[in-house]
């Protein structure tokens, strides 16, 4: 298949182009490389892609409508894996402007280039953030989200709304997949495991919030692109079942669907913290502080219907994801 791929130059999104080409599609890689994080880091996931048969680079950005438009009609995908976003919690805080670019312009560039290319299936990132206030465990796509707690988690959300109505108006296919906390080798400079590792490393204090109490539904990156290969196979379709009388917010008349990928398993963040010095051989320092503005202080993915839809559960142990990042990282920058 032609797949069009965008955030290449990312980590979950250069992670499933490696998949993808493995198993013989062909991507269209898009990414701005912005400078959110280390530019070098990307361009050296990326110089592993373009190594490979079967990739192109499209270094542009998604919030750029002509451009868009210009890349649909070229390549005419056949499906789409849409990844590029600004991330991260605390900086939307910050630079909220950010968000409305990308995840939102961005996002309505993908959706006209979807319905007016005829594409048969667009699978994107949303996020556990949009789960916000909700303290019903585990969260469930069945549950309504409408308590967002930060700007990102709001853009994620509206991305769900806007992708209903174009499920609903031109019946393209979209599935909105929620990552729960991903982690592994080629992990983002900006997300707690690579920032710990890096500092206990160096000798150097961690800052630890909510005094290491939250409980992350930590992720591995395999898992990831399992369920989002899986899903991406699937092409949504319609709930037959589905009542306005009592909407089911995680399907629709439409042929939209949305699902959970997350490990099924919280574990503290401090335990997080102890299994990363036990790969590193060292005692991390911390600055123990309190929950941060945006954070939530528990994630827990329900999965079953990914589960019953695709026969999928992530497994990978928090243990053996650890130490894979880190002999990763003490590689990758000979440390
Ligand atoms: N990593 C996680 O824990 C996590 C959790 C939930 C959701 N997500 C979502 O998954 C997706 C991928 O996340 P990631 O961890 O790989 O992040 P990442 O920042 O490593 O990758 C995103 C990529 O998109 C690119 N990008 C950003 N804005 C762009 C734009 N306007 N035009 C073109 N490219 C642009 C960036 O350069 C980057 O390479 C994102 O949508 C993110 O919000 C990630």
């Amino acid at each position: 298949m032609k797949i069009l791929v965008t955030g290449t130059a990312g980590f979950i999104g250069s992670h499933l182009a490696h998949r993808l080409l493995d198993r013989g599609d062909e991507v269209i890689g898009v990414d701005n490389v912005n400078d959110y994080y280390d530019v070098n880091l990307k361009e050296a996931r990326l110089k592993r892609l373009t190594d490979k048969a079967g990739f192109t680079e499209v270094r542009q950005d998604v919030a750029d409508r002509a451009a868009m438009e210009a890349l649909f009609a070229e390549h005419k995908p056949e499906r789409v894996v849409h990844l590029a976003a600004q991330a991260g919690v605390r900086y939307s805080i910050e630079n909220p402007h950010a968000y409305v670019d990308a995840n939102l312009v961005g996002f309505m560039n993908i959706l006209e280039g979807c319905r007016h290319n005829k594409v048969e299936h667009l699978v994107y990132a949303s996020s556990s953030s949009v789960y916000g206030a909700n303290e019903t465990m585990p969260f469930s796509v069945h549950d309504n989200v409408d308590h967002p707690l930060s700007l990102y988690a709001a853009s994620k959300k509206a991305n769900e709304l806007m992708a209903h109505t174009y499920s609903h108006l031109y019946n393209l296919p979209t599935t909105g997949l929620r990552f729960f906390t991903v982690y592994g080798p080629w992990g983002r400079p900006d997300m707690a495991l690579f920032i710990f590792t890096k500092k206990i490393l160096a000798g150097e204090p961690i800052d630890v919030f909510n005094h290491g109490h939250h409980r992350r539904d930590f992720t591995y990156i395999d898992d990831i692109v399992e369920g989002v290969i899986r899903t991406l196979d699937h092409v949504a379709e319609p709930n037959d079942q589905w009542s306005g009388a009592t909407p089911d917010p995680g399907t629709s008349k439409a042929p939209y669907r949305l699902y959970n990928i997350g490990s099924n398993n919280p574990v503290e963040l401090s335990r997080f913290i102890e299994i990363i010095e036990e790969r590193v051989g060292k005692k991390a320092e911390k600055n123990l502080l309190p929950l941060q503005p945006g954070d939530v202080p528990a994630t827990y993915a329900n999965v079953d219907d990914l589960i019953d839809d695709v026969g999928y559960k992530p497994a990978t142990p928090v243990e053996e994801g650890i130490a894979r990042f880190v002999d990763w990282y003490r590689d990758f920058y000979n440390v």
